[in-house]
């Protein structure tokens, strides 16, 4: 901790706390769980009204007539009493929820959708205040009954702007509704069949809509004309009397007051909040790569991996629905609050082991240090299909292994020190690549690296992702090679070996030593082609299998065969002489993140 001293609490004074904290944390997780659930109810009921409007207003282009008679079932559902009570209760609780939510996100890391979910949402209540005000408080507080045509004529007719500002909201409610409805459907299984019904109706019931709303206000504006359709729809009782429009002018301009005002003092308590953290005590959270990231305490560690732009994967947005943030804690962990029963959940369902916690769910108040178990571009869709790996279950992997040469003269001919700082910049770099190409490094051997892909999807994107690794590992090592130039008599030379195969992904290891790796064909091929490309004096060894089911053209590297023990057959594989000429034949180039950053100083 920094800033401040952590004293391990007395044992007399840790059970106790313990408990409480145990108690603190079961409510904390009910909390959420229950915030979740009333999120959701009233957001779909929200969602389910405004598609009942938009289904009525596509009866226009039937008729104002067929409007009408949609309205009046319409009136039926939702202004009877539990119709009208449901309405408001949620209304008021998910737009307190949505403020509530502002104030807890932190400004780092949010994804476009959360974004533009969240500023929709905002601009509803002031874009909908109005049309509230003259519709369903004008009903209730002076009796007027209006329907479509008093409605479209004022839309079309009297005041065109707020025409313009209904088909607004219609379309910004609908839109953040189907936001919602897809972040929480689309980890679910079922997702995959209903996409193309959802994202159909999505588009189409709202483009109705709008045709309807048209062709109604077409309509209406040549009724318009008509003295005696005037004399018929536009009464006071229809349209209200001036001083009932002007009183109700008046509440809803108090009412947009409140909500801007409540908006104001969320905004306010971020900025309080920021400040208090600020000048707080800081929380160091250290990586596998040496990166650590500086948080304030009560930030979750996806915050801080966020905040350090480490990437880290995150597929529900740190919702603790998705377990793809999950870490295992290396150090510290005696002094983590111990997780809450929504976590808790989490990690029983995905059978975490007693170090592995949720990153968007854990808020060290001390200092700790934590591995990513998952690789940072894990997507919904692996989520949903269940590509995850279980524990001890059996998969199709690349494993891709990498050797430094001549790392024991280096250390030999160099300072301890300086032997070291190369060693971790080669790491890095290869490192690097793979995370970026989609893989997990995970496995270091002093001045080697083993890394599997395929962890998060089938056999032939993962072959592709290793042939991708490989042209960025090329380029990584020619950019730190340029860099160490003064400072090496040669180069940094490598040798890689790639092989694909069922294998079993698992944990293994004992008590906080305990490392996520692949047992089985494909490791072992991948050491000895990585043995190879020594013999054939080349940078990588491919095995046959991955280079074509990667879709790569075999054709262009030399074809050997290769004695491996254990196997009665010679492996076929591919020789490649300089491994960067792949970083433009590949996804190298596009999935590249930035240019490779080496630092000359350690
Ligand atoms: S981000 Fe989904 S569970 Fe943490």
């Amino acid at each position: 901790m920094e800033g401040r001293t952590t004293a391990e609490p007395a044992s007399a004074t840790l059970s106790a706390e313990h408990v409480a904290n145990r108690v603190g944390q079961a409510a904390a997780g009910s909390r959420i769980a229950s915030i979740r659930m009333v999120r959701l109810v009233t957001g779909l009921t929200l969602f389910t009204y405004v598609g009942t409007h938009l289904l009525n207003h596509s009866l226009g282009n039937i008729s104002v007539g067929a409007m009408e008679e949609g309205l009046s079932i319409q009136k039926w559902i939702w202004q009877g009493v539990l119709g009208t009570g449901a309405l408001y209760l949620a209304l008021i609780t998910h737009f307190s929820l949505g403020l509530r939510a502002f104030y807890e996100r932190r400004h780092f890391g949010w994804t476009w959708t959360e974004v533009v979910q969240l500023t929709l949402g905002l601009c509803i209540p002031f874009l909908l205040m109005n049309h509230l005000f003259v519709t369903r408080i004008a009903l209730t507080q002076f009796g007027v009954q209006k329907g479509y045509p008093q409605e479209l004529y004022s839309f079309w007719v009297a005041s065109p702007e707020l025409g313009v500002q209904q088909a607004a909201v219609l379309i910004v409610a609908w839109t953040h509704g189907c936001i919602g409805v897809y972040l929480w459907l689309r980890l679910k299984r079922s997702f995959e069949h209903l996409k193309p019904l959802l994202l159909g109706t999505a588009i189409m019931l709202p483009v109705l809509a709008l045709l309807g709303f048209y062709q109604g206000g077409k309509a209406v504006r040549l009724l318009a004309h008509d003295p005696v359709w005037r004399a018929a729809n536009l009464n006071p009782w229809q349209v209200g009397l001036a001083p009932e429009n002007a009183m109700l002018r008046w509440e809803r301009n108090v009412s947009l007051a409140i909500a801007l005002g409540l908006v104001l003092l969320v905004l306010i308590a971020r900025g309080v909040r920021a400040w208090r953290e600020r000048h707080g005590g800081l929380v160091r959270v250290t990586y596998p790569n040496g990166r650590v990231a500086r948080i304030p305490s009560g930030f979750s560690i996806l915050e801080a991996s966020r905040s350090a732009r480490i990437p880290h994967a995150s597929v529900c947005g740190g919702r603790a629905r998705c377990s793809t943030c999950r870490i295992r804690v290396i150090t510290g962990s005696g002094r983590i609050p111990p997780p809450h029963d929504v976590e808790q959940a989490v990690l029983h369902r995905i059978g975490a082991g007693p170090l592995v916690r949720l990153a968007c769910q854990l808020r060290p108040e001390s200092d700790i240090s934590v591995v990513p178990l998952l690789p940072p571009y894990w997507t919904a869709a692996a989520v949903r299909t269940k590509t995850a790996p279980r524990p001890g279950e059996e998969r199709f992997i690349v494993v891709l292994m990498v050797d430094m040469r001549n790392s024991t003269r280096l250390a030999e001919t160099r300072l301890p020190f300086d032997t070291v700082f190369i060693i971790d910049r080669f790491i890095n770099a290869i490192g690097t690549a793979v995370t970026e190409a989609g893989g997990l490094p995970n496995h270091f051997t002093g001045d080697g690296l083993m890394a599997a892909f395929g962890l998060a999807c089938g056999p032939e994107q993962a072959c592709r992702q290793a042939i991708t690794a490989l042209g960025l590992i090329g380029r990584n090592i020619a950019a730190l090679n340029e860099v160490l130039l003064a400072e090496m008599a040669e180069p940094i030379r490598f040798g890689i070996g790639v092989h694909g195969s069922t294998a079993v992904v698992g944990e293994i290891g004992y008590a906080e030593s305990r490392v996520f790796t692949t047992l089985g064909d494909a490791a072992n091929v991948a050491s000895r082609l990585e043995s190879a490309s020594k013999t054939f004096a080349c940078q990588a060894v491919v095995s046959h299998t991955v280079l074509t089911l990667s879709g790569c053209d075999a054709s262009q590297f030399p074809q050997h065969e290769v004695a491996v023990r254990g196997r009665t057959a010679n492996l076929v594989v591919h020789t490649i002489a300089d491994v960067s000429t792949l970083y433009h034949q590949t996804d190298a180039s596009s999935v590249a993140r930035s240019p490779p950053r080496f630092r000359r100083g350690g």
